[in-house]
């Protein structure tokens, strides 16, 4: 059975105290950490105080990205050796805004993931479609071909561990959340795509999360859906409120 996690991506928002504020606003509400898993991703800069306000607490704690490399003349990166030391317990990486703005490539994505895993820290995978894409049909091919290329030479019990995030462009920050029979289709397909890469039970163990304007409205039809783990949630997970309400989905 997979345990539902709900993520935060804060992405560029929030200082140290501002992240110290709003784990004292969230402590002791977090939902049965038995039933869910909660989890906030946060700024690099923020890392250190986020870990030290959660200690204590059910939360668990992501970077929003960190390179291939552990050490090295990589001016202004972030290393997973390091993520790991400090107690990061989830890795974000290949989030379509890395992808966009920072040309981040499915090589780039799938050293990023062995590179977190050496270091024992969980990837969280992103993958997701634009619009454009979507109205050309060819969301399964994209969506499938970023699976493969970002899992290549992942172990199965590696991608069992993982957790994959199916964030369509055209959902992220617009408010147009996927309807959850569109989210449901493609985290379907991409458990359909890792069975094939590996085996049926690999593909029952990872969990996929949906992104893309997720919040308290939705969030319990999103999460009934079978393939459906959890959410990689944006602007909802930056008010300690919303958050809980998304980590209390299951009342
Ligand atoms: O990584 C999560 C993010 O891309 C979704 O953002 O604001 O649409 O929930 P948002």
């Amino acid at each position: 059975m997979r345990k539902p996690i709900i993520a935060g991506n804060w992405k560029l928002n929030k200082n140290p105290k501002e992240t110290a504020e709003f784990v004292a606003g969230i402590k002791g509400k977090l939902a049965d950490p038995a039933k869910v898993e909660a989890v906030i991703g946060a700024p690099a800069v923020d890392l250190q105080t986020l870990i030290d306000a959660a200690k204590g607490t059910d939360l668990k704690v992501a970077s929003e990205n960190s390179y291939f490399e552990e050490a090295g003349a990589f001016t202004g990166e972030t290393s997973p050796k390091v993520l790991a030391e400090m107690g990061v317990d989830y890795g974000i990486i290949g989030h379509s805004e890395r992808r966009e703005y920072f040309h981040e490539t499915d090589e780039d994505i799938n050293k990023k993931a062995h590179a977190l895993f050496k270091n024992g820290v969980t990837p969280i995978i992103c993958c997701g479609e634009t619009l454009e894409t979507r109205k050309a049909g060819k969301v399964n091919e994209w969506v499938s071909g970023q699976i493969k290329a970002a899992l290549k030479d992942l172990s199965a019990a590696q991608v069992a561990s993982a957790v994959i995030a199916y964030e369509p462009i055209w959902a992220i920050g617009t408010g147009e959340t996927a309807t959850p029979e569109q989210a449901q289709e493609v985290c379907h397909l991409i458990r359909e795509t890792v069975a094939g890469l590996y085996d049926q039970t690999t593909a029952e163990n990872v969990r996929i999360q949906y992104g893309g304007s997720m919040k308290p409205a939705n969030v319990k039809e999103l999460m009934a859906q079978p393939d459906i783990d959890g959410g990689l949630v944006g602007g909802a997970s930056l008010q300690p409120d919303s958050f809980l309400e998304l980590v209390n989905y299951q009342g």
